[in-house]
């Protein structure tokens, strides 16, 4: 049985999605068809989720950038792959073609070659978005190297943690990075990052901000210079790696509900097939469209839907350095304008945000090339759904809410564009391929079609984490342990008559902050750091602009010190330790935490008084001390 790669209508979505769940196997085995293979799979499906161990298309082997970049090559060589646009409205954007996009990447292929990095390496990129970001990505991936993209707001700290885990000996880096009117150092950061990393055998610069950098004779070389050794080798080709269908193809870095961020680990096959199918269906993209997808490549939305889903659909990936509101909250409109953008797909903090300018940023701006509008990272709410159909769909582009996580690879339950319908603030239907199921919390599977509780995935789909790297109980007890047989995704969800779905958001202690997820552990124990610090409890309460904003409740333990001070030192550690995306909104000094009598700290009663709800505080009587509640509450009130 065959079926279409694109989805074109209702009829067969409904088929596709009946298909995928009665026998995956059948139903994959056709999508996979359409990439190119060294040699097809032995079996579709193997899978165990106890273990877990899961493997799609089994004994095939294959490389991804031969589906991103070579296999366009014939019929698409001048088609714009990558279309980069700076930070600097003045500065030239830039064009690459499928062919010069092949050309560049087998070319730093090669300099990663002579600089020692073989298959099975890990290599650790801390980049600004610049397109030899994407080219450094592919480039890995073309020698069967890992690659480790780490997000330029990650501090130090941070980075040495995530090059100790994967126990990367390779770093790629830029002198500076440019965000609206800053030039961020980060050379510098991974300097300091290296410090505590001597394993470290070689760190490649690339050459944009030009700010001083040091440059350590033996372990630092420019990326340019790297470039003309190669050239003057004469043979830009570089044969694309092998690779088993299994093979890790990267790992990327994500917080859970403990301290320490897990290396989730994404394989060549599985999560070429569902970044690629997931890209084609849920957005609908048609040959020649330019697709501009506005996260940052240090995120999976990045890694997904810049890189790897445009580039396997022969599509156009537009890649902004800046940020939308330099040099004023016009400039992703402009960016619309300037590059007849069809599709846009954005987060609901960059719509809220953007929204506070009003439409005056929008005067003169026409829009008309847009046929698509999507979000990610968060629940989107009505008023920012409303405001972004009307002003930049013009109420005539459908809006896709894709609901995902980094690891699952690749969008699981959304609309698909013009085929199945899109409801303000509901992600709606699942993706073929994804069994969505809703646990109450005896873990029981709700069988009623209208349902509340976690959200849980059945079956095994082709971009499915495979592990965490180095520590794959942690996969085990993160994902799978909580409900047998079940993939947890750590978010509660509701389910109407319909079908469809809407993501209530993280049941865990996991916040997203402006879309990006943060554990709250992961900043209790950069605050519990803070010398002077005797305990801290974090939670997240609504935040207008973000989502989710981060609230401190912390114990400080030096009487003399002015608090005022010190809450600006704390934020300063946390900046230290995790970077300025972690840094609380607010801090509240306290002298003691609503404790049980085992010693566990009642966050319900810390969420309900940072989002004001101090009438309804529920049942304190198993408090150890109950009067700390009112304590806190009485200071909230002083609190800014
Ligand atoms: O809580 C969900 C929320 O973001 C989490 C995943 O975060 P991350 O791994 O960083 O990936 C973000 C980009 C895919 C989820 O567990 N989330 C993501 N998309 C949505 C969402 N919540 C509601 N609606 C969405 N569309």
């Amino acid at each position: 049985m065959s079926y279409p790669h694109q989805i074109s209508t209702r009829e067969q979505y409904d088929i596709a999605y009946q298909a995928s769940i009665e026998n995956p196997e059948a139903f994959w085995d056709s999508i996979a068809q359409n990439f190119l293979w060294k040699k097809k799979w032995d079996q579709v499906l193997k899978w165990d989720f106890v273990e877990p161990k899961i493997e799609w298309f089994a004994g095939g082997r294959l490389n991804i950038t031969e589906n991103c970049l070579d296999r366009h090559l014939e019929g698409h060589a001048n088609t714009p792959a990558l279309i980069w646009e700076s930070n600097d409205p003045d500065e030239h954007h830039r064009i690459l073609t499928y062919k010069e996009l092949h050309f560049k990447v087998c070319q730093f292929a090669n300099v990663l070659k002579n600089n020692g990095v073989i298959k099975g390496d890990r290599v650790c990129i801390y980049m600004g978005m610049v397109p030899e970001l994407a080219i450094a990505v592919l480039a890995c991936a073309r020698i069967g190297a890992i690659h480790s993209v780490i997000f330029g707001g990650f501090s130090a700290q941070s980075i040495s943690d995530r090059l100790h885990d994967a126990q990367a000996a390779f770093v790629i880096t830029c002198d500076g990075a440019f965000r609206g009117n800053k030039a961020i150092a980060l050379k510098e950061v991974i300097d300091d990052a290296l410090i505590s990393c001597q394993f470290v055998k070689r760190c490649i610069v690339l050459t944009r901000t030009r700010q001083p950098v040091s440059m350590i004779k033996g372990r630092d070389v420019w990326w340019e210079d790297e470039i003309r050794k190669v050239e003057t080798q004469g043979n830009p080709v570089c044969k694309a790696e092998e690779m088993d269908a299994e093979d890790p193809l990267f790992i990327l870095y994500t917080s859970g509900s403990t301290g320490k961020p897990k290396g989730v680990v994404h394989s060549c096959a599985g999560y070429m097939v569902w970044a690629n199918y997931t890209f084609i269906n849920v957005f609908n993209y048609q040959p020649g469209e330019v697709f501009f997808c506005t996260a940052d490549i240090g995120w999976i939305t990045g890694h997904s839907y810049i890189v790897y889903g445009p580039l396997t659909a022969g599509g156009t990936s537009l890649m902004f350095e800046g940020i939308p509101t330099y040099p004023d909250a016009g400039r992703f409109w402009d960016l619309i304008d300037k590059f007849k953008v069809n599709i846009f797909y954005t987060a609901p903090t960059a719509i809220r945000s953007l929204m506070s300018f009003g439409i005056e940023p929008l005067e003169g701006k026409s829009l008309e090339s847009l046929r698509v509008l999507g979000t990610v990272g968060e629940p989107i709410n009505e008023e920012a759904w409303h405001w972004y159909h009307k002003n930049i769909g013009k109420s005539r582009c459908p809006i896709v809410d894709t609901w995902w996580q980094t690891e699952t690879g690749g969008i699981m339950i959304s609309n698909m564009a013009g085929i199945t319908p899109g409801i303000p603030s509901v992600a709606s239907l699942p993706m073929p391929g994804i069994l969505p199921v809703i646990v109450d919390e005896k873990g029981e599977v709700i069988t009623t079609t209208v349902a509340s509780g976690n959200l849980c995935i059945k079956l095994p789909w082709p971009g499915i984490i495979r592990t965490t790297y180095g520590d794959h109980a942690r996969c085990r007890t993160n994902y799978f342990e909580a409900y047998p047989n079940l993939y947890f995704t750590g978010d509660g969800a509701l389910r109407d008559t319909n079908g469809n779905y809407r993501i209530t958001g993280r049941v865990d202690d996991v916040l997203n902050v402006s879309g990006h997820r943060i554990g709250t552990a992961e900043v209790e124990n950069a605050i519990n750091r803070h010398a002077g610090v005797i305990e801290s409890a974090v939670v997240g309460y609504s935040h207008e602009i973000k989502g989710q904003g981060i609230y401190a409740y912390v114990i400080y333990g030096e009487t003399t010190h002015d608090l005022n001070l010190v809450r600006q030192d704390i934020l300063q550690t946390v900046s230290r330790l995790i970077g300025a995306i972690a840094k609380p909104d607010t801090i509240q000094f306290v002298t003691g935490l609503p404790k049980t009598r085992s010693g566990k700290i009642m966050r319900r009663i810390l969420r309900k008084i940072a989002e004001n709800e101090t009438q309804n505080l529920g049942d304190t009587s198993t408090l150890i001390d109950p009067s700390v509640v009112d304590e806190i509450v009485k200071g909230k009130s002083g609190i800014k």
